[in-house]
């Protein structure tokens, strides 16, 4: 039996002492050591550790089928980024830096035709945008057949899942790369948005004064077979929030230009480099 906060959390630690799963033996017994060694930091009181009970509970409460308020959570606490720094940076330093998914994916999206236009709906404003470029490996080899799944919100901040009406499908694409791995398709300039801030990820950001908003960009997702799918951003240079993002989702290699051309048109141009494997 514990007399001291050390021995109570030695004695915790040692009762995970027979989980057979080494993996998960590990991870509880770290879990243990870092939740009591943060309590013991910053001398948690009983009123603190109730409002943190509250606030997980109406955090869970918040999600539903079509919100996951603790992947945001997650996401405004950095976790999700260091998630994606542990597990998938570690490949050549050419290839294309991934980045945070975000919970606006749809699978299926659509498959359009090289310089096709991913917006639908009549009314869009915003700036029209070329966005083209190639997918290549890492020598700069062009990866012919590379599907390119493309999504990004309105000039209203939203996504078409976010929208009342149906607008199902808008602003999102599928694009297979040309023989020699270029695409192209149309757009609008992306335009910085709020992330989903009226549950309680919203209320801690406000009440430590931090702002809600993600900088300017264009989510993709880029596979090919026998290489590395790349799960990423591309974000305007010329945002607000580059560096603030609230869900620290922004990396230097990711900015692009939006260049005006003589006609009128915005034109980005990226490329994709995947890595093999
Ligand atoms: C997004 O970029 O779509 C996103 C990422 C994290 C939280 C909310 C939105
Ligand atoms: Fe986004």
């Amino acid at each position: 039996m514990a007399t001291s906060e050390s021995e109570l959390t030695a004695e915790v630690i040692a009762s995970f002492g027979n989980t057979t799963d080494p993996r998960l033996k590990e991870i509880m017994q770290s879990l243990v050591k870092h939740l009591h060694a943060f309590a013991r930091e910053i001398r948690i009181t009983d009123e603190e550790w109730l409002f943190a009970m509250d606030f997980l509970t109406r955090t869970g409460q918040m999600c539903s089928d079509v919100r996951q308020e603790f992947i945001l959570l997650s996401d405004t606490l950095g976790l999700s980024s260091l998630v994606d720094l542990i597990n998938h940076s570690k490949g050549d330093d050419r290839a294309t830096e991934p980045t945070i998914l975000g919970p606006f994916h749809v699978a299926n999206s659509r498959l359009l035709n090289y310089g096709d236009s991913i917006v639908t709906r009549s009314l869009t404003e915003g700036e029209p945008a070329i966005v083209r470029g190639r997918v290549v490996d890492v020598d700069g080899n062009p990866i012919s057949g590379a599907m390119i799944d493309v999504w990004q919100t309105d000039a209203n901040g939203l996504y078409d899942i976010q929208e009342s009406n149906d607008v199902s499908g808008n602003l999102r694409g599928l694009f297979k790369a040309d023989a020699d791995g270029k695409y192209e398709f149309r757009t609008i300039r992306p335009v910085p948005y709020p992330i989903p801030a009226d549950g309680p990820v919203g209320k801690m950001l406000r009440s430590v004064s931090r702002h809600e908003w993600r900088a300017a960009h264009i989510h993709a997702i880029v596979e090919a077979q026998g290489y590395r799918q790349v799960t990423t951003h591309i974000f305007d240079k010329e945002s607000k929030y580059l560096d603030s993002d609230t869900v620290f989702g922004v990396k230097e290699s990711l900015i692009k230009e939006f260049v005006k051309q003589p006609d009128g048109n915005l034109l980005l141009e990226y490329d994709f480099v995947l890595v093999k494997g």
